[in-house]
């Protein structure tokens, strides 16, 4: 078991010879213990209504200039009939934290798309009651995924406003989520400005004490249209960083985070996400892969809706339609010598999740 110290020292570590050793152990405990399948995921950006200001996010609330959107339920059952269609086990629905997004509607639209489809549905729309989380379970949800971005509770609430009256507790929403039977997922941003080495190499032992479903890590990247991605004018910055300790944003340290948390969670589903794609849009994708993650998440949104979804600028893979995508992806994962996963792609056991709500939480691989 990797130590707290052992953790740091990985992620301090610049020495591209010593760094093979990290990626080679990452692999071989991918490979082993969840195979050579890349799952994918078929992703639908169902709205970028926001009620919340995230410091680093595009969609957040009170952004001006940016065209909102929310899709209809037909919409997204066509998406949900393309993911089927193209082979992919499941269907992600995200969206900013929209409460137009009633727990009704929600539960309605699960319901359909698990009467339409056998793919399994992952909902990721942000902090939200538990009475909807259990009405969107009971309708059939089978994961949600939350990203707790740090476990740096002061640098947390720096860069999440909480909004009137309530404040953020996302880890308290993760147990709650896996109390109900959820797979559960979670992850951080690599380099957000004041996010020290110390703190990330908490967060993955963090991943290991929620003992996660699945795990997103994704460099950060700055949007200009943000308070934390604009460039600093003068005088004393509004979100300093951490000095000799700052996490950088960059690639590299991305992937480190990719490899500790497959070693620290060896079931895990991990992606190789879209932000490493967009930071090295050459293999940025291939690097994940390679470096302990085994998920690829394709973006199903209909292209008239992506421009507008921009968590952040530039998003790779955004102006291609979604079969070239699919196309473009099995050539690349055969290029490295994987294939693309057949079936949902869960992390645990199928009677467990049938179990449902109350179920003892499987710790088999
Ligand atoms: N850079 C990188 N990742 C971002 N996200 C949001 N904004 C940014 C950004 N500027 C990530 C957050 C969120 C996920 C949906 O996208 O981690 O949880």
């Amino acid at each position: 078991m990797l130590t707290r110290g052992e953790i740091l020292a990985w992620l301090r570590e610049r020495d591209e010879a010593r760094l093979q050793e990290l990626w080679r152990r990452a692999d071989a405990v991918r490979r082993e213990r969840v195979g050579d399948e890349v799952h994918l995921r078929g992703l639908v950006e169902i709205s970028n209504h926001c009620a919340r200001a995230c410091a680093y996010c595009g969609i957040r609330a009170g952004r001006s200039g940016l065209p909102r959107y929310r899709m209809g339920p037909e919409e997204i059952l066509g998406c949900a009939a393309a993911a089927a269609r193209l082979g992919f086990g499941t269907l992600v629905l995200q969206s900013g934290e929209d409460p137009a997004l009633t727990a009704a509607w929600v539960a309605d639209l699960v319901r359909a798309v698990k009467a339409a489809t056998p793919l399994a549905v992952t909902l990721s729309l942000g902090e939200r009651d538990e009475t909807d989380l259990a009405l969107w379970r009971a309708a059939g949800a089978d994961r949600y995924l939350l990203r707790f971005e740090t476990s740096d509770r002061s640098l947390f609430d720096r860069i999440h406003p909480a909004p009137p009256g309530r404040r953020s507790d996302r880890l308290a929403q993760l147990r709650t989520l896996a109390a109900l039977g959820y797979e559960v997922g979670s992850g951080v941003m690599v380099g957000i400005p004041g996010q020290s080495l110390a703190s990330l190499a908490d967060d993955i032992l963090l991943f290991r004490d929620l003992d996660l479903d699945m795990i997103g890590v994704g460099p950060y990247l700055a949007h200009p249209e943000t308070p934390l991605g604009r460039p600093a004018g003068g005088g004393a910055p509004a979100f300093p960083d951490a000095g000799g300790d700052q996490a950088p944003s960059d690639e590299l340290t991305a992937c480190k985070v990719v490899a500790l948390a497959r070693l620290a969670c060896p079931r895990a589903n991990i992606p190789s996400t879209t932000a490493l794609a967009t930071i090295n849009r050459a293999d940025g994708r291939e690097h994940g892969l390679l470096r302990g993650a085994n998920v690829v998440m394709p973006n199903l949104t209909p292209p008239a809706y992506r421009a507008r979804d921009e968590i952040y600028p530039d998003k790779a893979c955004r102006d291609e339609d979604v079969e070239t995508c699919a196309e473009r992806l099995r050539c690349r994962l055969a290029a490295i010598g994987r294939r693309a996963g057949s079936g949902r792609g869960d992390a645990r056991a199928p009677e467990r999740l049938r179990a449902g709500p109350g179920a003892e939480r499987c710790r088999c691989p």
